[in-house]
């Protein structure tokens, strides 16, 4: 049995994903930075356990890396969108930073701090949950400030799963579409069960070797 650690975790595509590796039997630690909701979202699951995260806090990283002990897969999903119909002529510089504090340096924060759980385990996964938004090829122009913290992910991406490659843990990134979340809207054509399973192949089914690469429903993105 294998143990995930899945970031903003008690509601739309993070709890989509736990649900489903719950149901393959996983040991799921449902992390979020909201105590009720996430104890009543991990309350839902077999072999779920709740744990008080905020990826933007150092201290909060800390504390909660220091309340695992085993770690198979880490899937940073935990995402936030501040830039409405803003264009990139316009976006206030403080929000894209904002943005990429928690999309991208969040996401490197809490990888950090579990990798020494990930180095004991014999197959360590880091999931990166990304956009197409951020593909430097297939640039976005609404949203800059979400596009360029995607981007800013996909670079981690690269970087952490080079730095890893010989260590034997997995660092990708995944596009999980449109989705129908509270990100996503009412009106996305993808259910957020669709939009996980893509998360969940990349956590549990797609080979080892397969690392520092961009993926949406098992293929292979452009960066
Ligand atoms: N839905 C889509 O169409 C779509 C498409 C492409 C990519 N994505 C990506 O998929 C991921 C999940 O999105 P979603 O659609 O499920 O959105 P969502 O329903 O808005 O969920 C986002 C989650 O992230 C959490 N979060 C935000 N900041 C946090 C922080 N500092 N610490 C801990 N948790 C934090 C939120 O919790 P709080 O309530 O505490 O803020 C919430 O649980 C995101 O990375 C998003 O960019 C989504």
């Amino acid at each position: 049995m294998k143990t995930v650690l899945i970031t903003g975790a008690y509601r739309g595509l993070g709890f989509e994903v736990a649900r489903q590796l719950s149901a393959r039997g996983w040991e799921v630690i449902l992390a979020a930075r909201r105590k009720e909701q996430g104890a009543a979202a991990a309350a839902r699951l077999q072999n779920a356990s709740f744990l008080e995260l905020d990826i933007t806090s150092d201290d909060s990283v800390a504390r909660a890396a220091k309340s695992v002990s085993e770690l198979d897969v880490l899937i940073n999903n935990a995402g936030i969108i501040l830039d409405g119909d803003d264009d990139i002529l316009k976006v206030r510089p403080e929000l894209v930073a904002r943005t990429i504090e928690t999309n991208a340096l969040g996401a490197l924060r809490v990888s950090q701090a579990f990798l020494p759980q990930l180095f004991r385990s014999s197959a360590g996964r880091i999931v990166n949950v990304s956009s197409g938004m951020g593909q430097l090829s297939d640039i976005a122009t609404l949203s800059p400030a979400y596009s360029i913290s995607k981007t800013t992910l996909n670079a981690i991406t690269c970087v952490l799963g080079a730095a890893l490659k010989d260590r034997g843990i997995a660092v990708n990134s995944v596009c999980p579409g449109w989705c129908r979340t509270e990100m996503g809207g009412p009106t996305a054509p993808r259910s957020a069960e669709e939009g996980a399973a893509g998360i969940v192949w990349l956590a549990a089914d797609a080979p080892q070797d397969k690392t520092g690469l961009f993926w949406r429903d098992k293929q292979v993105l452009p960066w």
